[in-house]
């Protein structure tokens, strides 16, 4: 008998929360002005939805399990990067000229495999989905090629799961990081990522089955451009045509990030170029 690992809510969900946790920096230094202007402001919110659908005793009850079971599903970087994090990548990103922003989600992990300029990302064994050659240059607005710029790469698996957050996924599969060559270029073989799911066995799958929405992201490549003296930039990549396009669940698609991929030479597979732009710091 085969053992079975299904990828679940809890398991996705809390090893994101695991991460997020590693990751987090020691507690922002916001002073009281701010804090109070902003908590003041997101209370002040949620009173106005109370009174504009005069919300009863049992609907504010069923909210405070609900938040108390995101936590426990470990789902509040999930629900968070899902439904919140896309206005917070506008204002961070307003200023740009170079390549626009997208958000970074729950699934990053620093210190993917480097790669060089031209590499394909660690896969298991007939990795299933389309092959897909993804290339580039990275330039800075002036134009000038950008050598030595680093292109950190993360993915779903035809499944639509990540490595390193739903089980029985080698570690660093689909993920993987170039450095640009002289001329600033850099070229990644990967496979077609399946569109994502939601998992919706969670406190986030609840609310999207109560509220009667869909759970779905379309298939995207995940992607940070860093280079010495240019901001780094955290975007995604969406594929034209592709399920949800046009509905992602989190509000993350923009019309500049969508790829057009042909179809390479021998018939194997697809290959699309995209160049990124950076700002200076
Ligand atoms: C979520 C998952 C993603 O793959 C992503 O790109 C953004 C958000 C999420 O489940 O929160
Ligand atoms: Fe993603």
């Amino acid at each position: 008998m085969t053992d079975v690992v299904s990828p679940t809510a809890a398991t996705s969900g809390a090893s994101a929360t695991e991460r997020f946790q590693e990751r987090a920096k020691a507690a922002a230094t916001t002073g009281a002005a701010r804090v109070n202007a902003i908590a003041s402001d997101a209370l002040a919110a949620l009173h106005e939805v109370v009174r504009k659908h005069q919300v009863t005793y049992d609907e504010y009850n069923a909210f405070k399990a609900w938040l108390i079971r995101v936590g426990e599903d470990g789902e509040w970087p999930l629900f968070l990067d899902v439904f919140l994090e896309h206005e917070v990548e506008k204002v961070a990103n307003a200023t740009r000229q170079g390549t626009v922003g997208s958000i970074e989600g729950p699934y990053y992990v620093e210190g993917a495999p480097e790669l060089g300029s031209e590499g394909t990302l660690p896969m298991r064994d007939g990795e299933a989905g389309r092959p897909l050659r993804f290339f580039g240059q990275v330039r800075a607005v002036t134009g000038e090629p950008l050598a030595g710029s680093v292109v950190d790469f993360w993915q779903a698996d035809d499944d639509g799961l990540y490595s390193q957050f739903a089980p029985g996924i080698p570690e660093w599969n689909l993920r993987g990081r170039a450095t640009t060559d002289a001329e600033g270029n850099f070229s990644i073989t990967t496979i077609h990522p399946a569109p994502y799911q939601i998992p919706t066995d969670g406190a986030t799958g609840a609310l999207i089955a109560a509220a009667g929405w869909h759970a779905w992201r379309p298939a995207h490549l995940h992607i940070k451009v860093s280079s010495p003296g240019y901001q780094l930039i955290t975007t995604q990549l969406y594929f034209d045509g592709g399920e949800h396009v046009a509905d992602d669940i989190a509000t993350a698609v923009k019309d500049d990030l969508i790829l057009a991929p042909t179809p390479t030479d021998d018939g194997s597979g697809e290959q699309v170029r995209y160049d990124f732009v950076l700002d200076p710091a």
